[in-house]
């Protein structure tokens, strides 16, 4: 199984959803691609945090499309249910974890069902380097550039460039670089997380 965590970097990615909510004002669809999404306990950290600084007509115009080679098959199955043992939920804050999460049996919790409809999945392989869609509000794809060859890598951000919306958002894992071949293509916003906007 994928390493992944709820929380994991929750710092960027509190950063990034503040970044999400400006760039979404007015807008009537905000999609987000999650490259390489495992198990998915980093889309639904990322809707947790979306969902509290979202007013409700944005997060209603919220969608996730959750990508990953997935060689155990078995990550649709888990996003899609959104049932996780309870040992997996430690590092989230009380707070949303009593809002979000309902007991199911045992040890096991289920995410709210206002979370997994945002979820959608597709087995995708990056390297193919064809998009699932196009217009993203943001790419978020984290923890994955560095299982790619350095020209794949830079192949896979032209990529993502393309399926991005204009003045959309590319978020990456912070000891992941942006290559010079593509550095043109991006504008870093923040000093301390790999975020970048689209030009
Ligand atoms: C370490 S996990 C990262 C999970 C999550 N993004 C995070 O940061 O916690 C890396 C994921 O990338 C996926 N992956 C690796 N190569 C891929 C490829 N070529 N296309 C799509 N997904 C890939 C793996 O299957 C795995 O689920």
């Amino acid at each position: 199984m994928a390493f992944t965590f709820f929380f994991r970097d929750s710092q960027t990615l509190d950063m990034l959803a503040t970044f999400l909510v400006q760039y979404s004002s007015g807008r009537m669809h905000i999609k987000v691609w999650n490259p390489g999404c495992a198990s998915g306990q980093e889309p639904y950290t990322f809707a947790m945090m979306l969902s509290e600084k979202m007013g409700h007509f944005a997060f209603r115009n919220l969608i996730f499309h959750n990508t990953d080679i997935d060689i155990s098959n078995l990550f649709q199955e888990i996003i899609e249910k959104g049932i996780y043992k309870y040992e997996e939920l430690q590092r989230i804050p009380i707070d949303l974890f009593e809002k979000y999460f309902k007991h199911v049996t045992g040890d096991l919790y289920q995410i709210d069902e206002k979370l997994r409809k945002k979820m959608i999945y597709y087995k995708h392989d990056l390297t193919t380097l064809k998009p699932i869609d196009s217009n993203y509000s943001l790419v978020l794809c984290k923890n994955v550039l560095l299982h790619l060859q350095y020209e794949q890598r830079v192949e896979v951000i032209q990529m993502f460039y393309n399926s991005l919306s204009d003045g959309g958002l590319l978020a990456m894992e912070q000891t992941q670089k942006m290559p010079e071949e593509v550095s043109h293509l991006f504008h870093p916003i923040a000093s301390n997380a790999q975020i970048y906007l689209k030009l």
